[in-house]
């Protein structure tokens, strides 16, 4: 396992902002770390590449224990802390050397060709001759993925990598993430609900500081429990009252004379029983279409919780 986490805690006064949280990370996965604002996301990032003590439990990064070795841990972990902090006066390659020093204190040889590199490795090379400050929102971050990838850590914690970015700078990063994942364990933390299904492997959806799932993305509509809804369009009109024939129909909605929307629990049941009608009333089955919930009706059931 790249990252484990056994109930891990961080208290401020009486507030809980994690609450015994456990979950893993193998080595290559993106983890996607979902929840509103103040769900104790950068908490937990802060206590893992150890900014920040926990009040309990612990947490190992590549085996290394964050408590006993924090020098260990944060050679393994590049870290994008949350809004992006940087030294707006100094030259993106200056404080690239700088990041780089930071970590290896002796300056070597092969220093230029690392920053040479990691500006290759995350698009930097139109402004790299910059002053930090005067690039756009989508390039700083650039700069922040490069360094923290300047060390070459095994994994990368990013908290909210794309939040204030435009549309084209977001798939920029996004896609960014993406392709460093091929060679890195990643863990982000973002509260867009589309980004997970874009970028990740894995989601952990955190609320309160309590982890309320732990799933892959594409697993996440199995977790709503609310009931589903088919809309269907026969060829020749029927009556709302035949439809009650149906078996599995809990309620009708109509919206013509052939066309309504059924409410029901079991997907693939129901669909075969407005099937079977449909045959034995002779009367063809034009639509036949399940609303999907979306994923924000996954991420709002499972936060709006107490
Ligand atoms: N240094 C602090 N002192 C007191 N409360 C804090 C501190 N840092 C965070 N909190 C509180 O902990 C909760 C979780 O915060 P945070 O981890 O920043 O959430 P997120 O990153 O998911 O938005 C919030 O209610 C926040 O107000
Ligand atoms: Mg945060």
């Amino acid at each position: 396992m790249s990252v484990s986490v056994h109930n891990l805690s961080k208290f401020y006064a009486d507030q809980k902002a994690v609450d015994s949280i456990s979950f893993e990370v193998k080595k290559g996965e993106i983890l996607g770390f979902l929840g509103p604002n103040g769900a104790g996301k950068s908490t937990t990032m802060k206590m893992l590449t150890c900014y920040l003590p926990p009040s309990a439990g612990t947490a190992s990064v590549c085996g290394l224990d964050i408590i006993q070795q924090p020098l260990e841990v944060k050679q393994k972990i590049g870290y994008l802390p949350e809004n992006n902090p940087l030294y707006y006066d100094m030259y993106v390659k200056e404080f690239l050397e700088f990041a780089l020093q930071v970590h290896s204190r002796q300056s070597t040889v092969d220093s230029r060709q690392r920053i040479k590199e990691t500006i290759d490795l995350v698009g930097l090379n139109v402004e790299q001759h910059k002053k930090i400050g005067q690039l756009s929102k989508g390039y700083k971050q650039r700069v922040g993925l490069a360094q923290a990838l300047i060390h070459q850590p095994e994994i990368l914690i990013l908290d909210e990598p794309t939040s204030g970015l435009d549309p084209n700078q977001l798939a920029d990063i996004r896609n960014l993430i993406k392709e460093l994942g091929k060679e890195k364990t990643i863990i982000f933390s973002t509260h867009i609900m589309q980004e997970v299904q874009a970028v990740c492997d894995r989601v952990i959806i955190i609320n309160k500081g309590k982890l309320v799932a732990d799933e892959k993305p594409e697993n996440l509509q199995n977790l709503l429990s609310t009931e589903i809804l088919i809309e269907v369009e026969f060829e020749k009109n029927i009556l709302a009252d035949e439809l009650q024939q149906i078996q599995n129909v809990h309620m009708i909605d109509k919206i013509s004379a052939t066309q309504f929307v059924l409410h029901g629990k079991d997907s693939i049941q129901l669909r075969k029983d407005i099937f079977a009608f449909a045959v034995s009333k002779n009367n063809p089955l034009l639509t036949m279409k399940q609303e999907n919930k979306s994923l924000e009706d996954v991420f709002l059931q499972l936060t709006s919780k107490n």
